[in-house]
C-alpha cells in the first residue's frame, strides 16, 4: 500500500517517466556563496604557455565576470574539444572571448592547423557591454577590436572566422559555406538566452549540424542564472521541436551553478 501511494505521488509530481525534478535529486550541490570575480587556478598559472598567460590576464579583468565561462567550466569545454575532436565549430556568443580562448586553445593543443584542419565560426553582435547588478564595469565601444587583440595575443586568432552582427541572420548567411566545408561538428550556443532568441540560434544551426555532431548549452538552470529561460526550454523540448533526434546529458557546475548541457544529434 505504501509503495502504491509512493508511486501515485511520484506520478502526479513527475509524470509517467518518473524523471525527478532536479530539486529532488540527492546530489545537486547548490552554491550559496557569493562571488565577485573569477579565480584562476594556480595550477594553470603557466607563463611559458602563451594562451594560458593571455587567458589569465583576461580573467583578471573585471569585465570577464560573471558572463564569461568560469575557469572550471572553461576547462570542461576545453576537455570536450580535446576529446571529441570537432573540426568545424560554431560559437554563438563571444562576449570578451574567454570561451573562444578555451575552444581555440584545444584546437591548437590538438595540433590542428588553423583553418586548414579546424576552424571556429564566431557569431556575436559585439554590442556595448553595460554595467549591471553583477557587473561593476562596462565596455561602451571597441569590443570587437578588444576581442581580436586578445586572441592575437594568445596566438589563437588564426583559428577564428568572425561574423559580426545578429547571430541567427549570420548563421543562415554562412550556411552554404558551412555545408561546403562538411557541416558543423560542434556548436556552442551562448548568445541570446531568451526562449525566442535561443530557439532562433538553434533553428539556424540545426540544418548545418552533422549527425553525430554536438550542441553545447550554457546557463541551463534559470533559477540560478538570472532567469535565462532559453537553454532550459531547449533541453526540455529538443526532441519535439528539432528536425533531428538528440541524446543529451546535463551537468551541474560549480563554483557558480549555471549549468551546461551537451546534446548529440543521433538521428
Ligand atoms: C553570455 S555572453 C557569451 C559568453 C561567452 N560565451 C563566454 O563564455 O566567454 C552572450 C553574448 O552573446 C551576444 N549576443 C546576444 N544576443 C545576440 C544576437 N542576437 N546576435 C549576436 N550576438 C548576440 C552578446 O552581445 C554577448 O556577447
Amino acid at each position: 500500500m505504501k509503495e502504491f501511494f509512493k508511486d501515485i505521488f511520484g506520478f502526479l509530481q513527475h509524470g509517467t517517466d518518473k524523471k525527478l525534478h532536479r530539486d529532488h535529486l540527492s546530489h545537486y550541490p547548490k552554491s550559496n556563496d557569493s562571488y565577485e570575480k573569477w579565480s584562476f587556478p594556480t595550477y594553470l598559472d603557466n607563463d611559458k604557455c602563451k594562451w594560458l598567460k593571455a587567458l589569465k590576464e583576461l580573467y583578471e579583468m573585471p569585465i570577464s565576470f560573471p558572463a564569461s565561462l568560469s575557469p572550471e567550466a572553461g576547462l570542461l569545454v576545453h576537455g570536450l574539444i580535446r576529446n571529441l575532436r570537432p573540426r568545424v565549430i560554431a560559437e554563438v556568443g563571444v562576449f570578451c572571448s574567454v570561451s573562444t580562448h578555451w575552444i581555440a586553445s584545444a584546437l591548437k593543443e590538438n595540433e590542428y592547423r588553423p583553418k586548414k584542419d579546424a576552424i571556429i565560426h564566431c557569431y556575436d553582435d559585439f554590442s556595448p557591454i553595460k554595467q549591471g547588478p553583477y557587473r561593476k564595469t562596462s565596455m561602451d565601444e571597441g569590443r570587437f577590436e578588444f576581442v581580436k587583440s586578445r586572441l592575437e595575443k594568445a596566438g589563437l586568432i588564426d583559428y577564428i572566422e568572425f561574423h559580426k552582427g545578429d547571430s541567427s541572420t549570420n548563421i543562415y548567411n554562412s550556411h552554404d559555406h558551412l555545408k561546403e566545408n562538411g557541416g558543423v561538428d560542434f556548436a556552442f550556443i551562448d548568445g541570446d538566452h531568451s526562449i525566442d532568441g535561443f530557439l532562433k540560434d538553434f533553428e539556424a544551426i540545426e540544418p548545418v549540424l552533422n549527425t553525430g555532431g554536438y550542441l553545447l548549452l550554457h546557463d541551463t538552470f534559470p533559477e540560478q542564472c538570472g532567469g535565462h529561460e532559453g537553454p532550459r526550454y531547449l533541453i526540455d523540448n529538443v526532441n519535439k521541436i528539432g528536425r533531428g533526434y538528440y541524446e543529451q546529458i546535463e551537468l551541474h557546475l560549480s563554483p557558480i551553478n549555471f549549468g551546461m548541457a551537451l546534446q548529440r544529434r543521433i538521428g
